[in-house]
């Protein structure tokens, strides 16, 4: 028998869709998982395909051309660790072991290193785009050595998405780097989700926006510049009734958002690095502030509000919202962006934000008509260190500010939380601040604990005897 050009270990729903991709692509996948029902189950399912079905690690390994290529869709942590530790007494030097889930990127960092020694290749590479996306064209991410890159480049580029013909993936760096990039990825989508969820709360609960209103104001800013597949998929939302009871399904959801750990690994990162991600951490928050359910229900009950009335004209704040909305999205964009500038220095990565960009462009879940502006933004000026400096981006926000201003002030004032957009806002004014309030935070400091200070008018560093 052929044997197979690639392995897939762990048959999960995203691991089959790859598998299923490679295979539409030409690709002979063997497939791997140490649950055999589901490898006899997925290979009865697709008999007229060229898959490998194994029930063992050694038939597995031994199904495979050499030097293997082998990609583990398996959930992040210690399941990663037991399947590295499974493989790896079968493998050969010049095998390549390529990691296809959410890893902390430190870990694959060190994962690489060990395999290194016995002459294994390892690969992160980050996937995005769900289930659909692993089936019909993803984005990835994979990071490692370039020698690993050109044995697996061919697939990859035949699995990934496409935009104007060009595949949604590219060598990204050394190390962990494709990690990294992925979980920058996952907290612009933590952004993004909250600023939808804070304009969905403005809509609806503010000015009282029914849910077939609020499928046309997301079908409508889903055809402009908001274009984007989170923005589609929210429209579809609130098209969805309940079978049992008819009523609209959004409403019946619990509002308790779950995370797994790519969002707040981003804040935590960018918080080690100092980078400023402010609407990224409020994403992540809200989401902490909402898993407080009962805490909020009773609270509800004891603490009032300003009472939520909105006497304003209601189509001029619905089109304000749009413009906030993508005044804020901006914002967080260039907040992740300048996260990847800096963390590309601090691990010697070596990322081009043009090319991440142009990789989000198609197949994962931050895809928008936005990433193209990005992508030109890099075009023109590799080393821009803002977004917000980008004369594109600069005019985008500088003429959508008052809108952004409007509605936060209003919602505000109506006792509506806004984190992510008024974290954006706020994170637009201190960047464009010459002069910040942290000469009072200095001379606390020094009063408080003889820390110094550094003036304006000379060199140096100073102290003052603060109760003389
Ligand atoms: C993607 C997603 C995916 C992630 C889910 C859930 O790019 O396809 O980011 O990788 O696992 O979105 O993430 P949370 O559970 O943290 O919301």
């Amino acid at each position: 028998m052929d044997k197979a050009d690639i392995g897939l270990i762990g048959l999960g729903v995203m691991g089959q869709n790859l598998a299923l991709n490679m295979e539409r692509n030409g690709y002979r996948v063997a497939g791997y998982d140490i649950d055999a029902q589901k490898v006899s189950d997925f290979v009865a399912a697709h008999k007229d395909k060229k898959l490998i079905s194994c029930v063992t690690k050694e038939a597995f390994v031994e199904a495979l051309e050499r030097p293997r290529k082998i990609m583990m869709m398996v959930t992040a942590g210690a399941p990663v660790e037991a399947v590295i530790k499974d493989i790896k007494p079968l493998l050969e030097q010049g095998d390549l072991l390529i990691d296809g889930g959410n890893s902390f990127f430190k870990d694959t960092e060190r994962r690489a290193e060990a395999l290194q020694s016995d002459g294994i290749m390892y690969m992160g590479a980050g996937v995005s785009g769900g289930a659909e996306g692993a089936l019909w064209g993803p984005s990835i991410m994979p990071g490692g050595q370039t020698e690993a890159w050109e044995i697996v480049k061919p697939i990859f580029e035949a699995i990934a998405a496409k935009v104007n013909e060009e595949p949604c993936v590219t060598y990204l760096g050394p190390g962990g780097s494709g990690h990294y990039v992925k979980m920058i990825h996952n907290g612009i989508e933590y952004g993004d989700m909250q600023l939808i969820a804070e304009s969905y709360d403005i809509l609806h609960r503010g000015l009282g926006l029914t849910h077939e209103e609020l499928f046309e104001v997301f079908a409508e800013w889903n055809e402009g510049e908001l274009s984007s597949y989170l923005v589609e998929i929210t429209r579809d939302i609130f098209n969805r009734m309940d079978e049992e009871t008819g009523k609209p399904l959004i409403d019946l959801i619990l509002d308790e958002a779950k995370q797994k750990g790519t969002g707040k690994w981003t804040s935590q990162n960018a918080l080690d690095l100092g980078v400023p991600t402010p609407t990224i951490n409020a994403a992540v928050e809200s989401r902490i502030l909402s898993a407080y359910k009962d805490e909020r229900v009773k609270a509800s009950k004891i603490i009032a509000g300003p009472g939520m009335s909105f006497d304003g004209d209601r189509d001029e704040m619905v089109a304000s919202l749009g413009d906030a909305l993508y005044a804020a999205k901006i914002c967080s964009y260039a907040q992740g962006m300048a996260l990847l500038k800096d963390a590309s220095q601090e691990y010697g990565y070596n990322l081009d934000n043009g090319e991440i960009a142009r990789i989000w462009r198609g197949g994962c879940i931050i895809r928008a008509r936005l990433l193209e502006d990005i992508r030109a933004a890099y075009a023109r000026n590799p080393e821009l260190v803002n977004l917000l400096i980008d004369p594109f981006f600069k005019e985008a926000v500088e003429s959508r500010q008052a809108a952004l201003r409007t509605v936060v002030s209003t919602v505000i004032g109506m006792g509506i939380p806004v984190l992510a957009m008024s974290a954006s806002l706020s994170y637009f004014d201190a960047y464009r601040t010459a002069r910040l309030p942290a000469n009072l935070t200095q001379a606390q400091r020094d009063y408080f604990g003889a820390h110094t200070y550094r003036r304006i008018d000379r060199e140096g560093s100073f102290h003052t005897e603060w109760t003389k």
